[in-house]
């Protein structure tokens, strides 16, 4: 399998050459390109057959590179993409471990007619769900679980009376109770799906905090107070089994860096016993962004001697409203971000100045990327390697270098 796919990466880079200038593509396009792709990768692999001593073969994947420092590696999926057969190849060569892109947050993952009925909040996975957790037992993927308490792609009926979807808010009694049955309820349901062992993360909160340090104005805060978050990590503790470990996950981290440090000490319970396992930086990055900048936020955090992981990795091309063109120069800024990022997060794994055990990418083909029209991933829209992945694979020479 491995030489496989270094004969159908190296192809890829016969037709298309690497990082070739992939345009934002536009969302039709990647749902016609399926077909395109299997028969485009077919030729390809006949090519290069033919011609094997001219294109260097890539001999190593994401798994095995991360795995040298004793890393999981993962990315984000939906089942819809699963259904594609390179999206699911580069899955199964690249990654050991796997987000719910969206059917686990709780505008997918809670039942408001099985809420009315029964009277309080019931969890209740969907097909995608069941799908993906199918797929990673079959393949021997862990799972990264998200999210539970947030203020996005959360449904207003959870923060109101009767689980209506307008009218009064519920008093924080209520609240807390509706949070610890979702949080509760959230464990239970993968319990008696029996897919447990797969989880080894879950992020009980997500994107709390602003930058300026304020809490983020949302329903829990509103109905709960401010102890909200505390009580969020109470029941994580209290319910999730003790192999998963608990996070707080969010964006800007390196612009959060002395808020989050201040948050997590306030998260222990009465013996000053942590009630979070680690601090999840999502990592939605720019070629802009500064890196020695990044890594003195990554310190920083490191210093809680929580756990620390990269959860949600893309790299956009130019800055934040500002997306650059997918020109050869740009990708090779991105190559070099990617390598440099991951080199930096290798040394302080290696020299035991971080605890950080699985690094998770948010995709890894632009044709797929939430933020497609910065082309922030390690493959283009139609699988080629970008210099990014080679980045991210540590292959110096051909990151951009
Ligand atoms: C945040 C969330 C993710 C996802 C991205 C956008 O980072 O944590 O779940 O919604 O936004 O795709």
């Amino acid at each position: 399998m491995k030489k496989l796919l270094g004969i159908v990466l190296a192809g890829a880079m016969v037709v298309s050459g690497c990082g070739a200038e992939a345009q934002a593509p536009a969302k039709e396009s990647v749902e016609n390109e399926e077909a395109v792709t299997t028969e485009t990768t077919e030729e390809v692999k006949e090519e290069v057959k033919a011609e094997e001593t001219e294109e260097e073969t890539v001999d190593t994947t994401l798994k095995e590179v991360f795995a040298k420092h004793g890393l999981k590696v993962g990315t984000c999926v939906s089942s819809s993409e699963l259904n594609k057969r390179s999206f699911k190849e580069t899955v199964l060569s690249q990654f050991d471990s796997l987000t719910v892109e969206n059917a686990m947050k709780p505008d997918s993952a809670l039942n408001q007619a099985k809420s009315k009925e029964e009277g309080k909040v019931v969890v209740d996975f969907n097909k995608e769900v069941l799908t993906i957790l199918e797929f990673a037992r079959e393949n021997g993927f862990s799972m990264r679980g998200h999210t539970l308490v947030w203020y996005s792609q959360t449904p207003e009926w959870l923060f109101r009376e009767g689980f209506e979807n307008s009218g009064d808010f519920v008093d924080r009694d209520e609240m807390l109770k509706r949070m610890e049955d979702l949080i509760s309820g959230t464990f239970a349901k993968i319990e008696e799906l029996g897919y447990t062992d797969l989880f080894y993360a879950y992020d009980v909160v997500n994107e709390a905090w602003m930058e300026d340090g304020t809490m983020r104005d949302n329903h829990w805060l509103e109905i709960i107070g401010d102890d909200y978050l505390w009580y969020a990590f109470y029941y994580a503790d209290k319910y999730a089994p003790e192999s998963i470990d608990l996070y707080y996950n969010d964006y800007n981290e390196q612009y959060k860096a002395d808020t989050l440090v201040k948050f997590v000490e306030t998260l222990k319970d009465e013996d000053g016993r942590y009630l979070i396992d680690g601090i999840g930086l999502q990592a939605h990055l720019y070629t802009s962004d500064n890196l020695p900048g990044y890594f003195k936020a990554v310190d920083k955090l490191a210093e809680t001697g929580l756990k620390i992981q990269l959860t949600e990795l893309d790299v956009c091309l130019g800055k934040y409203q500002a997306p650059l063109e997918a020109t050869d120069d740009n990708l090779v800024k991105q190559g070099k971000f990617y390598y440099d990022l991951i080199n930096g997060i290798f040394e302080r794994v290696d020299a035991g100045k971080l605890k950080l055990d699985a690094f998770t990418f948010w995709g890894f083909s632009d044709g797929y990327s939430w933020r497609r029209e910065y082309s922030p991933l390690l493959y283009d829209k139609s699988f080629n390697p970008k210099y990014a992945l080679y980045g991210a694979l540590q292959i110096k020479d051909k990151a951009g270098y």
